[in-house]
């Protein structure tokens, strides 16, 4: 094994929700090893701080607003690409909802329909319209941000954690679809980390030593330990690594 390994010089990387938390230092990992990181969240301005943050290390980095939930905007955002860095050649979707937190007997449809509208449908179809144009390429490289949760429902996360379930299915379904032109499709799942989307978790000390029970590493993962196993999925050190999904969580689901 040699850098070379590692190295995305020339490959347009789309990452979804990368203003903070792991699509953040997935986005810097990536540049670091040479890939152009096109970079989204809802607002354009935040996602300054990882574009400065990229740029002082001497990387490449387009930041784009763009509703994950949106296929309009998605629409949009590829257009953007062809006209600048170049469509995907790798794709982190990464950007999730999790609005309601609670028992599913009282969640109102409306938060049911985000999290599907954001999580499901939106990472499907960008997903989808990503690989229609890495098969016109020669082939490309997809990771779905699934979660721990997606094997092992969370606690009053449920609705969240069937989302994320989906979303090792669609690893599957897409790597066996996709292989033939060269298109790998793999999931990552996150256990506990340190990062806004979880703060409710990991800043409530109760919760927080309840959970860390379950941890045989006993502590919260940082979003760079998530970033490097994203790097080697998307890497041609996984060459042959398809419709895997990789936990990353301390032995929480061993
Ligand atoms: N943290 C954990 O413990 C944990 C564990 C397992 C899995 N995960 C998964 O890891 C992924 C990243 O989570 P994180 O912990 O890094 O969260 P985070 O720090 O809150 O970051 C979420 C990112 O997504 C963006 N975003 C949110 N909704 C969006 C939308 N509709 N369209 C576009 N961008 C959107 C946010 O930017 P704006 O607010 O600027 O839009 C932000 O950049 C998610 O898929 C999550 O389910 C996290």
């Amino acid at each position: 094994m040699n850098s070379a390994m590692f190295d995305l010089t020339g490959k347009t990387a789309l990452i979804t929700g990368a203003s903070r938390g792991i699509g953040a230092a997935c986005a810097v990992l990536l540049a670091e090893h040479g890939a152009h990181v096109v970079i989204t969240s809802r607002k354009q301005e935040n996602l300054q701080q990882t574009t400065d943050t990229i740029l002082a290390a001497g990387g490449q980095v387009t930041p784009i607003a763009s509703h994950a939930g949106d296929t309009d905007a998605t629409d949009r955002l590829l257009a953007a690409m062809e006209e600048g860095p170049g469509a995907p050649d790798i794709l982190l979707s990464n950007a999730a909802a999790n609005p309601y937190f609670g028992p599913m007997l009282e969640v109102e449809m409306s938060a049911v329909d985000k999290v599907i509208e954001v999580n499901l449908r939106g990472s499907f179809y960008l997903a989808r319209e990503v690989a229609r144009k890495m098969q016109r390429k020669d082939g490309g490289n997809i990771v779905l941000v699934s979660s721990v949760n997606g094997v092992r429902a969370g606690h009053w996360q449920g609705i969240y954690s069937i989302s994320k379930a989906a979303l090792m299915s669609m690893a599957k379904a897409m790597a066996r679809e996709f292989a033939a032109d060269g298109i790998r499709v793999n999931a990552v799942l996150p256990g506990l980390t340190d990062t806004r989307f979880a703060a409710a978790l990991t800043q409530d000390e109760k919760i927080l030593q309840g959970f860390l029970k379950q941890v045989p590493m006993n502590r919260i993962a940082q979003p760079e330990e998530i970033a490097a196993a994203v790097l080697f999925l998307v890497s041609p050190a996984s060459s042959y690594v398809t419709g895997v999904c990789l936990p990353v969580d301390g032995g929480y689901l061993a």
